[in-house]
């Protein structure tokens, strides 16, 4: 079978293993479009990448840990609690004791790239995330992601199971998480196919004073060995076959129900389904009321990127990208827009005006999950000039596979174009700059220039989202400013346009634009700065 075809196979799998997938999204979808990106372009991926080992344990068996462990505070009773990041409040208590958890939050906290200003999922998206790619970088199942989760404002309850509680005290934790005992055994087995106990963490537990860690299963892989050596008698799990009877915790839960289950899940087949199913509720148990995003199982098929304008000489141009699944290097891309102000000045024909993509293609590199699913993608560029005095009131763009008898696609956002909200106020990504100040420390400075169809008497403000945490100890939170900008002497009024400005640091991912123009106001909402590219 050829690796194409394999590729081909496991995507299809996949796909139809989900109960909902959605190609496309109604454009702009801020949050669908983040999702996305954290998925399959984000950076956690790399660090994840391979199933790396750290401190004689693995990055992702730290990740996996920190999810469960985060999850555990959930009260199905109640409805309090889940993935909700409220670990962060929780990390003193013995039950979470392992740098693997301060490692984790640092991996998580510096890749703050990663995070949006969305329904304040700062930092528990993000955990959930952690978990799969965690699951998937050591072979294991591929589990959707949906977004939404809400962060919490402080500590939940101290709920994690631990070693030497007795099978009941387990069995009541895990109901109060919504596992029913036969689940609890899964989830016990699936979360310990990773990792190992920390002689350090648990003196009592690890007698051995030669061992560091012992792991849970001879392999670092995501696979069904915790189950197969458990029950060939091979085991070296601490928490099976350990010195101290009283921390045998795995020996007992998955003995549980005379082996039954952990029998069900010796095939690697039933070990992926399983563990895939409930690691995938695990990481969605948020507590009542927190609404999450579609489940996103396979890349969307079209992205538009932030649509960057600019304003010089009476000219408006405006560039984007559209990102496209399934490489091919004889696909042609054409942009179309049309006019805003017919009735001003007419310049597109009726049929729009057009621009080619100006380079031919730019394959991009998808993270782990996109490359388990045998998936590739392209993304095009285009930069468009029309006259600021028609403007620009939607775009769309035209796909030509060049294979012969393939039908022309064409990307209009479900018919009604990407339609431009208003072009009144608008970041000018030209005239802004990237400017390093070395005192009193090196930084990067974005110099905001932002582009008012108005006078001088306009007010302009934005309100910055930067997701690097404020503080290295929680609470963990983001940096969230509103800023006055000011009469840009350095670009001086031109045609309509009036240019306001402000300095804001680099490590600003999203922000809101609000412009008060002779007593309208106007707004622009989760503008992404990550892709802009402003000159230095
Ligand atoms: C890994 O374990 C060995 C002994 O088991 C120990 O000597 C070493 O310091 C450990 N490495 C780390 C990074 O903890
Ligand atoms: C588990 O499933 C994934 C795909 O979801 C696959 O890549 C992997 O090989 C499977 N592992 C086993 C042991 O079957
Ligand atoms: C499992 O192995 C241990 C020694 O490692 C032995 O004492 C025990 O009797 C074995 N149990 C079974 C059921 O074979
Ligand atoms: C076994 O573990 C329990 C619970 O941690 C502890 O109280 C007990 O002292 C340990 N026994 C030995 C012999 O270390
Ligand atoms: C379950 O499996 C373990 C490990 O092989 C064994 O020690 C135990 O006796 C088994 N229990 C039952 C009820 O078969
Ligand atoms: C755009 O590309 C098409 C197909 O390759 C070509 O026929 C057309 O001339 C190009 N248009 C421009 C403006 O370059
Ligand atoms: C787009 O083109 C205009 C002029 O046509 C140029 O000023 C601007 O820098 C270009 N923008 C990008 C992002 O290439
Ligand atoms: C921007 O506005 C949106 C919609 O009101 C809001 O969800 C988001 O939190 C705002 N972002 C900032 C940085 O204030
Ligand atoms: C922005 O920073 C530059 C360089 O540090 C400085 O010259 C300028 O006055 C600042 N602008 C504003 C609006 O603060
Ligand atoms: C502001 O609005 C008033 C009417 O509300 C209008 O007469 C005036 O021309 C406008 N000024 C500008 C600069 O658009």
């Amino acid at each position: 079978m050829s690796v194409f075809f394999r590729a081909a196979l496991i995507t299809a799998l996949v796909a139809s293993s989900f109960a909902q997938t959605f190609s496309t999204f109604t454009w702009p979808n801020a949050q669908l479009n983040y999702a996305d990106k954290q998925l399959y372009e984000g950076g956690l991926s790399v660090v994840a990448q391979g199933c790396p080992s750290r401190d004689n344990s693995t990055i992702p068996a730290q990740w996996l840990r920190i999810a469960y462990h985060d999850m555990s505070t959930h009260n199905v009773d109640d409805g309090t609690g889940g993935l909700d990041a409220s670990i962060q409040y929780e990390l003193d208590r013995p039950q979470n004791i392992g740098t693997g958890m301060a490692q984790s939050m640092n991996d998580f906290g510096v890749l703050f790239t990663l995070t949006a200003p969305f329904f304040g999922n700062m930092l528990a998206d993000v955990i959930a995330l952690g978990a799969i790619l965690a699951v998937k970088a050591c072979g294991g199942p591929l589990i959707p992601f949906r977004a939404g989760r809400v962060d919490a404002t402080s500590a939940g309850p101290e709920t994690v199971p631990e070693p030497q509680q007795d099978l009941a005290v387990h069995t009541e934790s895990f109901r109060k998480q919504g596992f029913s005992p036969t689940e609890m055994i899964s989830l016990v087995a699936c979360g310990h196919t990773l990792g190992g106990v920390r002689r350090a963490d648990f003196p009592l537990v690890v007698t051995d004073p030669n061992a560091d860690v012992v792991t849970f299963d001879s392999t670092t892989a995501f696979d069904n060995a915790v189950v197969s050596e458990y029950l060939r008698n091979t085991t070296e799990n601490v928490l099976v076959v350990g010195p101290n009877v009283t921390t045998r915790s795995d020996f007992r839960i998955f003995s549980s129900d005379g082996n039954t289950t952990m029998q069900s899940m010796l095939s690697p087949d039933a070990f992926n389904q399983t563990c895939g199913d409930l690691i995938e509720r695990m990481i969605n148990t948020v507590p009542n009321g927190v609404e999450l995003s579609d489940p996103i199982a396979e890349p969307f098929n079209y992205i538009v990127s932030e649509p960057l304008l600019s304003y010089q000489n009476g000219m408006l141009s405006l560039s984007t990208t559209l990102r496209v699944l399934n490489s091919n290097p004889s696909r042609t891309v054409t942009m179309f827009w049309a006019d805003r102000n017919t009735e001003a000045a007419s310049f597109c024909p009726p049929s729009g005006c057009s621009v080619n993509s100006s380079s031919s293609s730019n394959s991009i590199t998808l993270s782990l999950i996109g490359k388990a699913q045998g998936v590739t993608a392209d993304r095009y560029s285009f930069n468009l000039s029309t006259p600021a005095i028609s403007s620009i009131s939607k775009f769309w763009f035209q796909i030509d596979e060049n294979g012969g008898s393939s039908p022309l696609i064409t990307v209009d956002n479900g018919g009604s174009g990407f339609v431009i909200g208003q072009d009144a106020v608008f970041i000018d990504n030209s005239r802004s700059t990237q400017e390093f100040v070395f005192v009193p420390s090196f930084k990067i400075v974005n110099r905001l220039v932002v582009a008012v169809r108005g006078d001088s008497s306009s007010t302009v403000s934005v309100t910055t989202f930067d997701a690097s945490f404020s503080s290295s100890t929680p609470p963990f939170k983001p940096t969230i400013s509103t800023v006055q900008l000011e009469l840009d002497n350095q670009n001086p009024a031109q045609g309509e346009f009036t240019f306001f400005t402000a300095n804001i640091t680099s490590t600003v991912t999203f922000l809101n634009l609000t412009a008060n123009i002779n007593g309208t106001t106007y707004m622009q909402e989760n503008f992404d700065m990550t892709v802009t590219r402003f000159s230095d």
